[in-house]
């Protein structure tokens, strides 16, 4: 294999303050991992069929709590945060479509949707964890 799987681990430093997301995150993370391993490791053990399944079924149920927390609590920046999580389901159309023409350039979008899950939970996710953090001491 030529391509390197940009391991991702979860560290204090994507703490967004706030339990459930912290925790959500973290399976999160396993799955998108569990994805470029279909590819690529323990050939035909990992469904990648089921994997992705899981990974939709997980982070639709991850937005739509972290949207019924910024509806609750009238979060301003909902609009820009609901935008970023439309860009995680073109990347799994992407890598939907190149698992069936291009391994390497599945793994390689796998690779991308990781750096944008990590970006969007360091400036995005800390951001709604910030806001809900102060709504919850009031
Ligand atoms: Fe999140
Ligand atoms: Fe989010």
């Amino acid at each position: 294999m030529d391509l390197e799987k940009k391991v991702i681990v979860w560290t204090e430093e994507l703490s967004t303050g706030i339990e459930w997301q912290d925790f959500q995150h973290k399976e999160f993370l396993e799955l998108t991992n569990s994805v470029f391993d279909s590819f690529y490791e323990n050939k035909g053990k990992i469904d990648f069929e089921k994997t992705i399944d899981e990974l939709e079924r997980y982070a639709k149920q991850h937005f739509s709590i972290e949207d019924r927390y910024m509806a609750l609590f009238e979060f301003p920046g909902t609009k820009d945060h609901q935008k970023q999580h439309e860009e995680f389901w073109a990347f799994i159309e992407d890598i939907k479509i190149a698992s069936k023409r291009n391994i390497l350039e599945a793994g390689r979008i796998c690779n991308k949707l990781n750096n944008w899950f990590v970006d969007h939970i360091k400036v995005v996710d800390k951001k709604l964890g910030r806001f809900l953090q102060v709504k919850s001491q009031r």
